[in-house]
Parts: C-alpha cells; structure tokens; sequence
C-alpha cells in the first residue's frame, strides 16, 4: 500500500516552492524602499535628492528645465528598475521547455540557481559600484530566473503529486508567491531591512533563498514522468516513485505512465510556431492567452509595485504598514481559493472575481477623487485596495497558471504553457513599466483605465470561458471541437434531444 505522503515527498514540494517564493520576493521587493532607493540613485547620478514625500520625484511647474529634465530621468530609472523584472521573464518564458527536457526538473532547477545567485550579489553589492546600473542589470537577471521558475516548478509539482492531492499541491506554487511578497514586504519595513543603510541587503537577500534551495534539490528524486516517459528508463522511474510514496507496488503508476507514453508518442509535439497557426487550437489557445491578460491587465502589479506610494497618495498616515495588510490579505485568500477552486468551479471564480475587482477599482478611484473633499476617503481607498487583492485570489491570481495545462493535451501543452508565460510576463511588464506614466498623466483617475478593462474582462469569461471543473481533458476537448461557445452547444444539444423525443 502505498503511502501517499512521504517525508521526501513533502521535501521535494517544499524545496522546489522555494523557487515560486524567489519570484513572490522579486515582486514584492520593489515596493517599499522605492524612496531611499531613489534618493542613492540622485545621490550617484549627482541630481537633487527627491524628499520623503509621496509624488515629490514628479516634475512640476515650479521647477526649472534641468530639475525637470533630471526628475524625468529618475522616474526612468525607478520604472526599469520595477519594470525590466518582466523583461527577464518574458525572455525565458519560452527556455522553460528546453530547460526542463535537458538534463530534468530537478537539475535544471539546480543549475537556474547560479542565475539567480548572480542576480542577488549584483542587487546586494548594488552600494559599491553605479547603484541604478547593479539593480537594474540584477533586476533584469532575477526576473529571467523567475521566468524559468515560474514554469519549472508548478511542472515538476505536477507531476510527482499524487492525483489526490494534485490540486492542492499544484497550488503550492501560488501561494509560495503570495507568501514571497509577504516576506519581502515585512523585510522591507523601514526598521528593518527597508531604510538607507540596508536597502542592498534587502535586495540581494533573495540569495540565501536560492543557497536554501540547492542545498534542498539534491535530496530530492527526479520526476519518474520525466525519467520513464521522456528518457524511457524504468528502473530509474520506479525507484523515484518509490522514495516518492513509499516502498508499494509500482506497476500500477508505471502502468498509467506507459499509456501516457503512448499517447504522446501518437501525438506530434506541436512547436510555437504550429500551435499559433493550427486552426484547431486556435480557441483555446484565445481563451488561455485572454485569461492570462485579465490576470494582468486587472492591474493587480499595480498593486505591488507600488502600493506603498498608492497608499501614500490617498492619505494613509502609515503606508507600508497597509502595504503588508495586503500581504497578510493575499496570503490568507489565496488559501482560501485552495479550498474553492475544486468545489466552486473556474469559471464561477474568475467571474466572481473579476467583477468584485471591477467594483473595487471603482471604489478606489472614487476614494482618490474625493479624499480631500471628505477626510473618511482615504478609508474607503484601503478597503477597496484591501478588497481588490482578496477578488484577485480567489480567482484570476491562481486560476490562470494552471487552466492552461487543462485547455491543452500532451502534444501542444508545452508551447501553450510557453506562449501564455510570455503573455503574462509581457502584460506584466507593460504595467511596471507604464504605470507611474499613466498614473501621472491620469492622476487620481487612473483606475478608471483598470474599471473599464476589467468590465470588457467579466464579460469575455461570462460569454466565453467553460467550466471545465471535474472534467476529463478529452470532454474539455470535445467542448472546442464543436467550435462552438459551451452554452450554445449545451442548447443545441438538447434541442437535438428535444427534437429526437418529438421524430419518435
Ligand atoms: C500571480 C501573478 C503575479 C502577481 C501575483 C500576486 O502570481 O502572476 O504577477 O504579482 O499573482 O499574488
């Protein structure tokens, strides 16, 4: 009998989480040493250093061209320094298949390590050379790590989950996110890690993660899907699946793995190109890619790279503080989407979701207009950021990294997984980048733009996305085979019934 959940098991999950935590840290990092963190770029660029207050690196009228021109050049360097973490992953979303089929998951993880080790010393030694050049190359590297983990580990937890607990274990990868932001978010308090002297520190600590985590790897088995269905080595496989569960009767697992080797021999791997021009796929590949743009485009990074300075901006006396609130929220309703998504449905929670956010982006910018009318806004500003984040949770933060992998079989999974990663880390990027722009162009109405995309984005899931909750991968097939919306092929079904009933 087979035991299910081992030491090593829970080992082997855990230790490879440590790469979702890295990504959660990267994005959470950001956000509140934004001003000391600028202050040293000024000093090192030998421009006026911008004071504590929220929105004093914005130029105004009163400043002469020069002071223009150079607080100009700050907000640049601030939004690459946020921004080109994207950009790193957007580069390697499309190595994630390469990396893991080359030596395995659990070495490619291994050897991803060096990356990310590079990235923390140039973050942490940021003090000794030209600090915006360090964080912005480290940023740039790190982010091209968290590319690669972002589909290396939610891969290999995968596939050595056992099937009853591959839901909850699959969205361990989330929730190391959410628990990384949270780390970052209480390190970077200003008492802390957060303040003049220790800003690099806090940077470059996402190194002692990554030591952690090659100090881990090496204990843990190599996928047995990997080693007997990629590499056709059955011994190997067996005894993986046995440090795995437990010393049991392998040849049931083996057996299931041998039918999925068949089956993936029958079907051609589909390369990126192919899967962008095959007609068949064309629908679910528009649903996982549109999926993952309401992820992004709901304006949820918004949030967390720059809560800090939102928070600011609507009169909260202690920013960072509610900066972590959200944290804590985060972490709490991503457990709580654990519990949901099996029960409640996909479908049900991005729709739940979307539109919840879509209200609390109204509240915000409601908040923001009126803060200085009525004291009590800036409350009503919390609570929906506070609200806004629990929405995301529920639904659109996990839902879309895993749906992916269901909408698609064996054959064109893995380029699907790779085309929906670049979608995320370019919508990603294009929200860090351009945020700060639009926010001071659009001022306090800058929500608004979130409200609108979010609206277009509830109607799109509520018209569009099937459920496919408890579904077999060959019956979400047949939903996309009929070409057709699920609700109008369910209507012509029982229209065909109905018409059946009144022939006989
Ligand atoms: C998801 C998103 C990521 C976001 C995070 C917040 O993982 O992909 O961009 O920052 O959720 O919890």
């Amino acid at each position: 009998m087979e035991k299910q959940l081992t030491g090593t098991l829970v080992l082997a999950v855990c230790a490879a989480a440590l790469g979702s935590l890295q990504y959660g840290y990267g994005i959470g990092v950001i956000n509140a040493p934004q001003k000391v963190i600028e202050q040293h770029y000024a000093r090192a660029l030998g421009f006026p250093e911008p004071d504590e207050h929220a929105n004093a690196t914005l130029p105004s009228d009163e400043d002469d061209e020069e002071v223009q021109a150079q607080k100009s050049a700050l907000i640049m360097y601030w939004s690459l320094s946020v921004a080109m973490f994207p950009v790193g992953g957007i580069v390697s979303s499309f190595l994630v298949g390469f990396v893991a089929d080359f030596r395995g998951r659990v070495k490619g993880m291994l050897v991803m390590n060096l990356v990310s080790l590079a990235a923390s010393l140039l973050m942490g030694l940021a003090k000794l050379g030209s600090p915006h050049v360090m964080v912005i190359t480290g940023r740039t590297i790190m982010g091209f790590y968290c590319g690669l983990s972002s589909g290396l580990v939610p891969m290999y937890i995968g596939e050595i989950a056992p099937v009853k607990y591959r839901g909850a274990l699959g969205t361990l990868h989330q929730l190391g996110v959410v628990t990384g932001i949270l780390i970052s978010q209480i390190l970077g308090l200003d008492f802390l890690l957060g303040n003049d002297e220790m800003w690099h520190v806090l940077l470059g600590l996402s190194g002692v993660i990554t030591v952690l985590q090659s100090l881990l790897l090496p204990f843990c088995p190599e996928s047995p899907r990997y080693l007997y269905i990629k590499l056709g080595k059955k011994e190997e496989a067996c005894r993986s699946l046995k440090r795995l569960k437990g010393e049991y009767d392998t040849s049931k697992d083996m057996a299931e793995m041998q039918k999925e080797k068949e089956e993936a021999m029958k079907e051609a791997r589909v390369s990126i190109w192919r899967l962008l021009r095959a007609q068949q796929y064309r629908q679910q590949l528009f649903l996982a890619l549109m999926l993952h743009l309401s992820q992004q485009f709901s304006g949820i990074n918004a949030i967390f790279y720059y809560s800090t300075a939102i928070f600011h901006s609507a009169g909260v006396a202690q920013p960072v503080y509610a900066t972590i609130g959200v944290g804590v929220v985060n972490t709490i309703f991503t457990l709580l989407s654990v519990v949901l998504v099996d029960r409640a449905g996909r479908r049900t929670l991005m729709l739940i979701g979307l539109g919840g956010m879509c209200c609390c982006a109204v509240g915000m910018t409601v908040g923001l207009v009126y803060q200085n009318t009525y004291s009590w806004m800036s409350y009503l500003s919390m609570t929906a950021i506070f609200l806004f984040v629990s929405f995301f949770e529920i639904g659109p933060g996990p839902i879309p990294w895993f749906i992916v992998a269901e909408l698609f079989s064996q054959g064109p999974r893995p380029a699907a997984i790779a085309l929906a990663g670049f979608c995320n880390w370019t919508s990603n990027f294009m929200v860090g980048m351009f945020f700060p722009y639009i926010e001071q162009l659009c001022k306090m109405y800058v929500f608004i733009i979130f409200v609108v995309l979010l609206f277009g984005f509830t109607v799109f899931t509520c018209l569009r996305v099937p459920e496919t909750k408890g579904k077999t991968f060959k019956e979400i097939a047949a939903l996309f085979q009929k070409k057709l919306p699920a609700e109008r092929s369910m209507v012509e079904t029982e229209l065909q019934q109905l018409k059946g009933t009144s022939e006989a």
